[in-house]
């Protein structure tokens, strides 16, 4: 199947909300020990993450079918969002319910 590329990308915030928050978390501070916490991890570690997710090199059913769509201007854009996800840890904390 072929990728639905949208142009302009979408935002990283309207990514996160329609496709990763219910795992990850919408600022990515996931509690699920089998959903890996993407909040501060490196942008260049999830950008590379999401493409072998991609291609395949990294075997994840989930997160396949959760990359497949993305374009790579649209992965980077919720790479940088989830990297730069640590300076007000405390307050997404302190928010969750
Ligand atoms: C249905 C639940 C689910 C959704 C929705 C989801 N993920 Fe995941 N994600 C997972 C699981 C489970 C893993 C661990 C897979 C593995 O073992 O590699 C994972 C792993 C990842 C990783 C690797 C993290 C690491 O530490 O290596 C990244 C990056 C990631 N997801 C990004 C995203 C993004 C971006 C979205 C939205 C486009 C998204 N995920 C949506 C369940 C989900």
């Amino acid at each position: 199947m072929l990728p639905i590329l949208t142009w302009p990308p979408e935002s990283p915030e309207f990514l996160i909300k329609e496709r990763c928050d219910r795992c990850h978390g919408e600022r990515g501070f996931s509690t699920n020990p089998g959903k890996p916490r993407l909040a501060g991890q490196s942008e260049a570690y999830l950008v590379v993450a999401m493409q072998e997710y991609q291609d395949g090199s990294r075997s994840s059913q989930t997160m396949h079918a959760m990359a497949d769509v993305l374009s790579l201007l649209e992965i980077k854009a919720v790479a940088a969002y989830y990297a730069r996800q640590i300076a007000d840890e405390e307050n997404a904390t302190s928010h969750r319910d």
